[in-house]
């Protein structure tokens, strides 16, 4: 099972995301990886406020990169997760068909199933945004190892 972890920047959230669900995986066959919609960030390391919590919870995401998602990506993953509904338009605005379309998700379903809530874009605000945003992306996680992991 591959997933693909997607923001806007690729410097907050989808490193969180990426980080905590390898975390629960290790033992298990799926690979991780995140992007970006947009090319803001592209090779930076992620946030310091990110790398931060996720430091504070056991989690070593400094050696990630932001790059931008591509349409590619469609090909390469089974399951593609979008953080907000900004970042799900933008990712299916790129699908070449119907399979394309139907591995893009909004994370947070996997915990309130079709509500369609947004990850809120912790970038403008203060740490506790930061640790806010870690809770939810656990919750998720915890309930997509579960699901897929084999
Ligand atoms: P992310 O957060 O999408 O969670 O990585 C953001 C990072 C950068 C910007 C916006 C959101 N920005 O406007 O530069």
């Amino acid at each position: 099972m591959k997933i693909l972890m997607v923001c806007l920047g690729n410097i907050c959230r989808s490193p969180l995301a990426e980080g905590i669900l390898k975390s629960k995986a290790t033992t298990y066959q799926i690979f991780v990886d995140s992007a970006g919609t947009s090319a803001y960030h592209v090779d930076n390391q992620p946030d310091e406020r990110s790398i931060i919590v996720a430091e504070k919870h056991g989690i070593n995401i400094s050696n990630q990169r932001a790059r931008k998602f591509i349409a590619a990506d469609f090909d390469n993953f089974d399951i593609i997760y979008a953080m907000d509904e900004s970042n799900f338009h933008d990712i299916v605005k790129l699908s070449r068909n119907n399979s394309d379309k139907q591995k893009v998700r909004m994370i947070l379903n996997e915990i309130h199933p079709n509500k369609n809530n947004s990850v809120p874009d912790p970038y403008y605000g203060g740490n506790e945004g930061f640790e806010n945003v870690f809770q939810m992306l656990d919750e998720a996680c915890e309930i997509i190892i579960k699901k897929y992991a084999i």
